[in-house]
């Protein structure tokens, strides 16, 4: 392998400096004051944490109207937005479902979700469907580990084998306050000893 050169460091002060980051849109429902609310909010701090069972993180600010539906109905979907859905994830993120419904205010649809309460956004092209199994107060954020349930995909994003092609979903990423748009393929797993 080819010596690379390694550039003098500057110490930063501690923070979340981790690029790229996935956007998604968390779609989530419960009972509030006897009313059934569903609501969607961007996150950008999301992983895979297990495979057997598949389970993923969420963190969510304690004071986000979605933290309140998420840790009373213990479920929730994770959306995974294609790059040009820019706009409806930049509105999910601004605004609060406290006062505003916005699947209408982002031209979204909530559709019924297979295995959860919680609807689905039609126009994602993937969405995996969670239950909460873990709740870690980190500080600020809670970290909701849900397990998958279910996996729903579009079939315009399946392959020939009914595999979900990366390339099609063309998921958004988000870094240092910017929205992004995956590049090139370099490589596939495991080519360095290929
Ligand atoms: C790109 C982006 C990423 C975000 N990531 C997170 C996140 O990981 N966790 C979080 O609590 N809020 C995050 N937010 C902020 C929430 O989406 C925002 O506060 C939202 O309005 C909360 O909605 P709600 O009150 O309806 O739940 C993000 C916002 C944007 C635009």
């Amino acid at each position: 392998m080819p010596a690379r050169q390694a550039a003098p460091k500057r110490v930063l002060r501690p923070g979340t400096n981790l690029y790229p980051l996935p956007a998604v849109l968390v779609s989530c429902a419960a009972e509030v004051g006897g009313e059934r609310r569903e609501n969607l909010i961007t996150l950008a701090w999301t992983g895979i944490a297990c495979a057997e069972p598949p389970m993923i993180t969420i963190a969510v600010r304690k004071s986000r109207f979605s933290h309140g539906l998420i840790a009373a109905s213990r479920e929730f979907v994770v959306n995974v937005p294609s790059a040009d859905m820019s706009l409806a994830v930049d509105l999910c993120g601004s605004i609060s479902g406290r006062d505003a419904d916005k699947f209408a205010r982002a031209a979204l649809t909530p559709s019924p979700a297979g295995v959860v309460r919680a609807p689905l956004v039609a126009e994602c092209p993937v969405s995996l469907e969670c239950r909460v199994r873990h709740t870690y107060e980190a500080g600020s954020h809670d970290l909701f580990v849900g397990e998958i349930v279910a996996v729903q995909a579009a079939e315009t994003v399946l392959d020939a084998d009914g595999k979900i092609d990366v390339a099609l979903v063309d998921p958004l990423a988000y870094g240092g306050g910017w929205y992004w748009r995956l590049g090139e393929r370099l490589g596939a797993y495991g080519h360095s000893v290929a």
